[in-house]
């Protein structure tokens, strides 16, 4: 399978949970050069697209990007329309080299993506995917739940076992903020120091990590012990998971969790 194969089976597994109603949610993927010369005939820039920040450190870097108002369930069948694959020329131009054949341009949400991409990668040289949804109990949880982070942390590593051991630094938490703009997309990447999901409040999530497979289970699990918590909040709870169970976890699966959330 080539990267666009790969990329639209995982946005049909995306919309197919319903995190991607209509256009919801985006998706960009760093894409090495090798892979792009053995996809593309020849590399022509047919449009290009202009921001207003830095984006230095990642000229000359290759993005698969979720095109601006496409649907993910549309993906699969006609990925030319939906998909463009982007080199970033300057500072703060991205040209496009093969898809959205529609006249289409990148997600809205480009400036949030990039900018992300910029912090992950001095955080983890390996670093190559960001994925933006709707997962419907994060949004309910964001509604319900006070905003502070070390609470999320601690009440999502509660819900279930494997929670603290696939995200051990717990999980960054924004509150409503207007999005598809370079503010929100500040706010975001500053996050992303520490964290490699955060919460956009009564909106979705965030998400980053190496390849499809990591960043789509870093999803499922955090989605998964929302819906417990949505599932479970009010009711009277006869057993659960201690601060000393999580310290035993964390020590038997060697992961380094946040400080200051269970101690
Ligand atoms: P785009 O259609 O521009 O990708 O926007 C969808 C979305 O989820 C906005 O946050
Ligand atoms: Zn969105």
């Amino acid at each position: 399978m080539n990267f666009v194969e790969e990329t639209v089976s995982i946005l049909e597994e995306l919309y197919r949970h319903g995190w991607d109603e209509r256009n919801g949610g985006n998706l960009s993927y760093i894409i090495e050069e090798k892979e792009v010369k053995d996809f593309l005939k020849e590399e022509k820039i047919l449009r290009t697209y202009h921001y207003d920040f830095d984006m230095s450190s990642i000229v000359g870097k290759y993005f698969l990007i979720t095109g601006t108002g496409k649907y993910f369930k549309n993906c699969k069948r006609d990925p030319e329309t939906n998909l463009g694959l982007f080199k970033i020329l300057d500072k703060n131009t991205i040209g496009l080299l093969w898809g959205l054949k529609d006249g289409g341009g990148p997600t809205s949400e480009a400036p949030t993506h990039l900018s992300c991409h910029i912090e992950r990668l001095k955080v983890d040289p390996l670093h190559r995917l960001v994925i933006h949804c709707h997962p419907t109990n994060i949004i309910c949880m964001s509604h319900v739940h006070p905003l502070d982070e070390a609470s999320w942390a601690r009440d999502l590593w509660k819900m279930q076992t494997e929670s603290i051991v696939v995200f051990p630094e717990g999980i960054g938490v924004l509150p409503w903020m207007l999005c598809g703009g370079i503010k929100i997309g500040e706010a975001t990447a500053k996050k992303m120091k520490e964290y490699r999901a955060a919460v956009w409040s009564q909106h979705g999530l965030f998400s980053t990590g190496r390849n499809l497979d990591e960043v789509y289970g870093l999803i499922e699990t955090i989605e998964k012990a929302a819906e417990i918590y949505m599932k479970i909040s009010g009711m009277k709870i006869y057993s659960e998971i201690s601060n000393e169970n999580l310290k035993e976890l964390a020590e038997f699966f060697k992961v380094n969790y946040k400080k200051g959330v269970i101690d």
